[in-house]
């Protein structure tokens, strides 16, 4: 039988600090991407890979989230009334399905190892997915589905993976894949954060995981690694010897919507591919660099 993977966390815990202070009174998450939030895109992903039920690891001034993800009768009844037939079918196709969505606090921001440790009870005894919604993917097939196809073939523990220069190594956690090339390789080491120069490759992972649950057991140490943070590479670095562990160079485009310029380009970027906006935003675009130049 094919692996399948139906739960998905989406850690939202974090401060967002790069951002303030747009995020002062507003999660990172609903920062938007021309006309929908970061935490749409990573939603939509994870519907598009079969993805059944959405557990979001919330913290304190996220309840905007919650509102987004929810019916808003006042909004859809004046869209109605208003004959706005586009924009409320938009708004409906945000709503996940009643009993599908779940939140949980994580009352500390100890790290990204101790969000999704936040999410063990509501997860159980099953492979699930973790989506960073910071991490923006355009691409044809979305990422996740990408991971979940490798994933129902091999099985264990299946991450995103993507060549950065040396000099960002330090910024990532890195894949020793043994050399090994194509699609699919196979992580026979992880490190988070390497050091300048002692990297083993320049293979980084990025914010798209199927993991096992097992990998819950190596987070209930609460061992803090770089940063003083609990990471979630270093419970996943435990499961290497024992469980399958590949990394997917996934078919795409990644934007760092954590970052001020990679969100920048992202907006652009998804901009100039828009049904509506495109066209404009390639004029407006050409112009600026015109005026610039
Ligand atoms: P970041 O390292 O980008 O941290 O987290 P951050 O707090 O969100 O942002 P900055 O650096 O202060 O601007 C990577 C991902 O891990 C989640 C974040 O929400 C983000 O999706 N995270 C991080 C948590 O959910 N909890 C944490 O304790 C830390």
């Amino acid at each position: 039988m094919a692996h399948r993977v139906r739960k998905a966390i989406f850690p939202v815990g974090g401060m967002g600090t790069r951002f303030l202070p747009a995020t002062k009174a507003m999660p990172k998450e609903m920062l938007p991407v021309v006309d929908r939030p970061l935490i749409q895109y990573a939603v939509d992903e994870a519907r598009a890979a079969g993805i059944e039920q959405f557990i979001f690891v919330t913290g304190r001034g996220k309840s905007a989230i919650e509102d987004h993800f929810d019916h808003s009768i006042e909004l859809e009844n004046l869209l109605e009334a208003r004959n706005k037939v586009d924009a409320l079918a938009d708004l409906r196709e945000t709503l996940l399905p009643p009993g599908n969505i779940a939140y949980v606090r994580q009352q500390e921001p100890l790290g990204l190892g101790h969000a999704v440790w936040c999410a063990r009870n509501l997860v159980g005894d099953e492979p699930f997915a973790v989506l960073l919604a910071d991490d923006l993917i355009q691409a044809d097939t979305p990422c996740l589905k990408q991971m979940a196809d490798v994933f129902a073939e091999k099985g264990g523990n299946v991450i995103a993976a993507m060549e950065v220069p040396d000099e960002h190594t330090s910024r990532y956690g890195i894949i020793d894949a043994g050399g090994a090339s194509g699609d699919v390789r196979p992580v026979k080491g992880l490190v988070e954060k390497p050091q300048a120069g002692s990297a083993p490759s320049n293979l980084a992972v990025i914010g798209r995981y199927i993991l096992m649950p097992e990998v819950f057991e190596e987070l209930g140490r609460q061992e803090k690694g770089a940063g003083g943070e609990i990471q979630l590479t270093d419970a996943m670095a435990r499961l290497i010897d024992r469980q399958p562990f590949h990394g997917v160079a996934f078919q795409g485009t990644r934007f760092d919507c954590g970052d001020k310029l990679g969100f920048l380009e992202a907006n652009i970027a998804f901009a100039m591919e828009h049904e509506d906006l495109g066209p404009g935003a390639r004029d407006m675009i050409d112009r600026l660099a015109g005026d610039a130049s």
